[in-house]
C-alpha cells in the first residue's frame, strides 16, 4: 500500500497492527525517537486544522524525522492557480511522505496519482478523514479493551460528518457493532453509506432524532459538530447548529463505562461541565492521534 486515501484501503488486520505498534510507541517511546531520522514530512492544509496538522507534525519530528509544508492555500501557489497535482509533483522533490487536507473530495486521492511519494488523506472535503478513524480506533481500544462487541451512538452531522462516514466504514468491519445514528432529519447519514456499509453489512443501526431514547444502550457516544463551512446558506446552520448539546443530565440514563468521543473543536456540542467526567475522552483522544500518525508514517515509509 503506498497511500492512505479511504480508511478501506487498510485490512482490519493492518489496523490491529497499526493500534499495536501506537500502543508500543505510548509504551517506549525512545525506542522510535530515530525511526524517521532524514525522512521529511510535507503537510499540505488547504483548509483550517489544529489537531490533524499538529499532529503530524508532532508526530514527524518525535520519530526524528523534519517537516515542511502549508497550512493555509494562500502561501501556496494553489492561488496561483496550480493543480492540485502539479502541487503533489512538485512537493515529491523535496519530502519523502504527504499529508494533505482539502475542501474538495477526491483532492488527495487526485495527489496520490500525481505524486511519487505516499499521500495520506488528511480530510478532503464531507467524505472521509481517514487518520481520524485511526486515531478514534485507538482511543475506543484504548478505553475499552476492544473493538467489537459494542453499541455506538453517532450523534450530530452525520451528513456531511466525514469523521462519522470513516468510523463507521472502519467499525463495521468488527463483530458485533452496533450502531445508533442520531441526527437531525436534514444531517441524516448518506445514501451511500446506508447501502454500501450498512445494509450490505448486515450490520444493526437504529436511526432516531432524540439523544436521549439513545443514550442508555451506548457504550461508545461519537459527538461531531455541525460543521458552518459545509452548509451552502447561514440560516440554515443557524437552524440546525445546536440540535444536540451534551450536559450533565443528558448523561445521568447513560451507561457508567460510555466513552464520550468527540473528533474536535467542539463548539457548542459538548458543555464544558462534561470534561472532568471520567467518561469525557475527548482530550485523550487527541493524544491518541500523535501516536498513530507516528505508526502510519513508519508503515508508509516501509520503516521496521
Ligand atoms: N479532528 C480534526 O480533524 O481536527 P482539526 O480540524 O483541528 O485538524
Amino acid at each position: 500500500m503506498k497511500d492512505l486515501i479511504d480508511i478501506l484501503d487498510l485490512t482490519t488486520q493492518e489496523i490491529d497492527e497499526l493500534i499495536a505498534t501506537a500502543e508500543d510507541i505510548i509504551e517506549n517511546p525512545a525506542k522510535y525517537s530515530e525511526k524517521c531520522r532524514g525522512k521529511k514530512l510535507a503537510t499540505l492544509f488547504y483548509e483550517p486544522s489544529t489537531r490533524t496538522r499538529l499532529s503530524f507534525e508532532a508526530a514527524m519530528y518525535e520519530l526524528g524525522g523534519n517537516v515542511l509544508g502549508f497550512s493555509e492555500a494562500n502561501s501556496s501557489s494553489a492561488a496561483k492557480g496550480e493543480s492540485v497535482a502539479d502541487t503533489a509533483r512538485t512537493v515529491s522533490c523535496f519530502a519523502d511522505i504527504i499529508a494533505m487536507r482539502h475542501p474538495k473530495e477526491g483532492a488527495p486521492l487526485v495527489a496520490s496519482m500525481a505524486a511519487s511519494i505516499p499521500v495520506i488523506n488528511a480530510g478532503d472535503g464531507g467524505h472521509n478523514h481517514p487518520t481520524q478513524t485511526l486515531t478514534d480506533l485507538l482511543t475506543i481500544k484504548r478505553e475499552k479493551g476492544r473493538l467489537g462487541k459494542m453499541v455506538v451512538g453517532c450523534c450530530g452531522d452525520l451528513k456531511f460528518g466525514r469523521t462519522v462516514h470513516s468510523l463507521i466504514g472502519a467499525m463495521s468491519r468488527y463483530e458485533g457493532v452496533e450502531f445508533y445514528l442520531i441526527s437531525p432529519e436534514e444531517l441524516v447519514i448518506p445514501e451511500n453509506v446506508r447501502t454500501d456499509i450498512l445494509e450490505k453489512g448486515n450490520i444493526k443501526f437504529v436511526e432516531t432524532r432524540s439523544l436521549e431514547d439513545a443514550m442508555p444502550h451506548l457504550d461508545v457516544l461519537y459527538m461531531t459538530r455541525v460543521q458552518r463551512e459545509r452548509f451552502f446558506n447561514e440560516a440554515d446552520y443557524i437552524r440546525l447548529k445546536d440540535s444536540f448539546i451534551l450536559t450533565p443530565d443528558k448523561l445521568t440514563t447513560a451507561k457508567e463505562d460510555l466513552s464520550i468521543l468527540h473528533p474536535l473543536p467542539r463548539v457548542n456540542e459538548i458543555s464544558t461541565a462534561i470534561d472532568s467526567d471520567p467518561r469525557a475522552c475527548y482530550f485523550r483522544q487527541v493524544l491518541c492521534g500523535k501516536y498513530i500518525r507516528m505508526a502510519l508514517i513508519m508503515k508508509l515509509l516501509g520503516v521496521e
